[in-house]
């Protein structure tokens, strides 16, 4: 009889770790699944450091680099009129950009290109790499 309260408080204290626990796993589910697949948003923003050199959507054209409408997807090298190098050229035996392929680029495009790259710019941060990623998604052909 004189062990009810303490038994009800090791219930509680129990109930509390299993919210905690169910709280903690659905935070993290949901901060990984939007770390996986990027926030188009933010990636719009990161856009504009890519914006010296590239234009993307309707309408878009090659500037100092190729334009990137539907990028993700198109095969790897393919803009009409643009004038690649010949390292990123000899990669489109690779196929299509997927966005596995996008993000280790535009980590280090002289090291996907294994020689010369063009491109002289790359994101290191990796959730920038994804939200740009999840941006140029946004445009398809
Ligand atoms: C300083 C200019 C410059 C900046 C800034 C730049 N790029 Fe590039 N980009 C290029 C050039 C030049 C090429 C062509 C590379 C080659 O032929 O080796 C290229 C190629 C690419 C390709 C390959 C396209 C294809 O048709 O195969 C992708 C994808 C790309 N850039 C994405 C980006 C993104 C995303 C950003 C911003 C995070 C960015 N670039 C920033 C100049 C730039």
């Amino acid at each position: 009889m004189g062990k009810n309260p303490p038994d009800y408080d090791e219930q509680r204290k129990l109930e509390d770790m299993k919210k905690f626990a169910i709280a903690a796993a659905a935070l993290f589910a949901v901060t990984s699944l939007a770390h996986a697949e990027g926030d188009a948003a933010k990636g719009e923003k990161v856009f504009k450091k890519c914006k010296a050199c590239h234009e993307v959507g309707e309408g878009a054209k090659n500037k100092v680099g190729p334009m990137l409408t539907g990028v993700v997807g198109r095969p790897i090298a393919s803009v009409e009129g643009y004038k690649y190098g010949d390292d990123l050229a000899a990669k489109s035996s690779m196929g299509a950009w997927t966005e596995e392929l996008l993000f280790q680029y535009l980590e280090d495009p002289k090291a996907f290109v294994e020689g010369k790259s063009k491109m002289t710019f790359n994101l290191k941060k990796e959730d920038d790499r994804h939200d740009v990623i999840a941006y140029l998604k946004t445009f398809s052909n």
